[in-house]
């Protein structure tokens, strides 16, 4: 028996003290680098809007989804269900259509194929099905959509839109979820740790690319 200086104890008391940390910064810095609405023209605007939506109606369930396939500890499962069966019943992506149409922002096929590298790289990596990788980059997405929605709010009303239900849900109920994924990340940590080889961060930064490409498009990547 080989003796580790990675046990899933130390793994575990990472989470709180380390990696959760670490995504709180990358959400903040995403958050702080988004560009001020009013300098943007009302097609960025609508471009923001329009990858947003092509990424988060089809996949967001999705990924949830692979991530309750992933894991193997009783603790985690609950939060994830939890997520899910609000999504489902609630009908969050009909939510998101309507926010989308009303603010004259429901993608096209340009919008979806700007996203689609990115969007590619991140659901082949969930189908992985690593579980304490998965439960990351969804306690990471979790937290930045949450922090993201005043933001997304704001771009649709400068559209001339009223319709806000999505915007007011995800603001509020994705807090509890954010934490809650830390939990089951904590939780899947104890029975069912990460290869020590491998990096925690990998579907978090493939997600962090893609959460780029909605807000910038290709724009940046055209002109490098
Ligand atoms: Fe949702």
């Amino acid at each position: 028996m080989t003796t580790s200086t990675y046990s899933p104890q130390l793994q575990n008391a990472a989470i709180e003290s380390f990696v959760k940390p670490k995504i709180e910064g990358l959400i903040d810095d995403l958050i702080t680098s988004l560009p001020e609405i009013n300098t943007l023209t009302s097609e960025e605007r609508r471009g923001i809007l329009a990858r947003y939506t092509a990424v988060l109606e089809g996949n967001f369930i999705y990924w949830m989804t692979a991530t309750l396939i992933s894991v193997r500890s009783e603790g985690a499962r609950p939060h994830l269900l939890e997520n899910l069966d609000e999504e489902v019943r609630e009908a969050h992506p009909v939510m998101l259509r309507k926010f989308a149409v009303a603010a004259h922002a429901f993608p096209t096929d340009t919008d979806a194929l700007a996203v689609d590298a990115d969007l590619t790289k991140v659901r082949q990596f969930l189908g992985r099905l690593s579980a304490v990788q998965s439960l990351a980059t969804m306690a990471f997405f979790e937290g930045y959509i949450q922090r993201f929605m005043g933001y997304l709010a704001n771009l649709a009303a400068a559209r001339g839109s009223v319709e806000m239900e999505y915007t007011d849900v995800h603001g509020v109920c994705d807090i509890a979820h954010t934490q809650g994924l830390f939990d089951a990340l904590a939780a899947e940590t104890e029975v069912n740790p990460l290869d020590p080889k491998a990096d925690i961060f990998e579907g978090v930064e493939l997600l962090r690319a893609l959460i780029h490409t909605i807000v910038y498009g290709q724009a940046d990547k055209l002109a490098a």
